[in-house]
């Protein structure tokens, strides 16, 4: 646990102070030195109380490890860090002096060179060659930096440039920690469903912004997204509070997660599955769950969905139980989102299917594999918002 925020904040200030410094004086200055100097010994203090630190700054929060840093809400650095692509900074090893201050001033050039569009595509990790350091975007941002479609469009007319690369290189990257890890980096998951939700809401009228599906490899991170938008818009369609609609959208994205652990030719083999090859794939549920709450036990909706979002009303589905449950209300809901994404998308042995074939297949199975109030309002949901959907596909930069 993290004991150490004050330290943490020292460290930072100081940092903010170096960069402020540094931009004052030209290459080769003295007091670019000493301001950068002054800076690494807080991050060495830091360092020894805490090896290996992590910030993420998302809009104008600062993110120390699990913990959101109170003292700092309203530090201009944590938006300035963010618009240059540093929205995380991790230590991964004790930190020499002469590559912190090349961070510094690789970050000095960033903020003197900012484009909101050249900001917007720094990946992860782009630092410079082999350092403990590691930085760039985790695609989180803030309200008023989410791109939305033309807000003179008309109901009638399809919005069509959406940008949520920033989104999906956020979802990949959670998909990545969690690989690497086995631990779910819960507030920016959080932040990336805010991130969605001021997107759903930034026009006069609820949008919803789903991805189609351009390759094969990027369906686990478009499905996340799309089941992740469809959940809390069908929450917020049902009337639950903007809390539930949130955890909807948590819950919504981590739905698969256990896919992780599947093996990729099993996930995206083009024919019929073997028996037991089927038994792998099911296993996403379970293992699902148990990843979510091995990392936040918080997180119980989210792990609850994880494992029952294959369980039909009647009972049906997978994985296997000894007694018949009800399922929380969650999953029932993010079933419905999952079943409609899954067969709106072009797969490796099918076509898409056509919308509203999609949603008769809803209506049919109502009572058997859906629940019925669930299932009525996503139907209902679609005919009101059909016209809203809005659909975004992927950046070549984010292929
Ligand atoms: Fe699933
Ligand atoms: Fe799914």
């Amino acid at each position: 646990m993290t004991d150490h925020t004050g330290l943490a904040i020292r460290f930072l200030t100081s940092m903010a102070q170096a960069l402020a410094t540094m931009s004052l004086y030209a290459e080769g200055h003295p007091a670019r030195a000493r301001a950068a100097v002054a800076s690494f010994d807080t991050l060495r203090d830091l360092q020894q109380a805490d090896p290996r630190p992590s910030f993420s700054f998302l809009g104008s929060e600062v993110i120390y490890g699990q913990q959101a840093i109170r003292g700092l809400t309203d530090w201009e650095w944590a938006t300035k860090l963010a618009n240059v692509g540093v929205q995380r900074l991790e230590f991964a090893d004790m930190v020499e002096r002469h590559a912190y201050v090349s961070f510094l001033e690789d970050v000095l050039a960033r903020v003197s060179a900012f484009t909101a569009v050249a900001a917007a595509n720094v990946p992860v990790g782009r630092g410079n060659g082999p350092t403990a350091i590691r930085f760039g975007a985790v695609g989180v941002r803030s309200a008023s930096e989410v791109r939305l479609p033309d807000s003179t469009v008309q109901a009638a007319e399809r919005p069509s440039i959406l940008d949520l690369n920033a989104e999906v290189d956020a979802i990949r990257w959670v998909h990545d920690e969690v690989n690497d890890r086995e631990e779910i980096p819960l507030l920016e998951a959080e932040s990336i469903v805010r991130s969605l939700s001021v997107a759903m809401h930034g026009d006069s009228q609820m949008l919803l912004p789903l991805l189609q599906l351009k390759e094969f490899d990027q369906y686990t991170t478009t499905h996340a997204l799309n089941v992740s938008v469809l959940s809390m818009g069908l929450a917020e369609f049902m009337g639950l509070s903007p809390r539930e609609v949130r955890a909807y959208g948590v819950a919504g994205m981590l739905h698969d997660l256990g896919k992780v652990r599947v093996p990729k030719d099993i996930l995206t083999k083009p024919g019929k599955l073997t028996p037991e090859e089927w038994s792998i794939m099911r296993s996403h549920t379970v293992e699902g769950a148990r990843l979510i709450l091995q990392s936040d036990q918080k997180l119980d909706v989210a792990a609850l969905v994880a494992f029952e979002h294959h369980i039909m009303i009647n009972g049906g589905g997978y994985p296997d139980r000894h007694f018949r449950c009800d399922c929380h209300k969650a999953s029932t809901l993010v079933h419905v989102c999952d079943v409609y994404d899954a067969l709106r998308t072009k797969r490796p042995y099918r076509d898409a299917w056509e919308p509203a074939a999609t949603l008769a297949y809803i209506e049919r199975g109502i009572g058997t594999e859906f629940d019925a109030d669930v299932a009525k309002a996503f139907i209902a949901m679609m005919g009101k918002w059909e016209p809203r959907l809005a659909y975004a596909s992927l950046s070549p930069a984010a292929a």
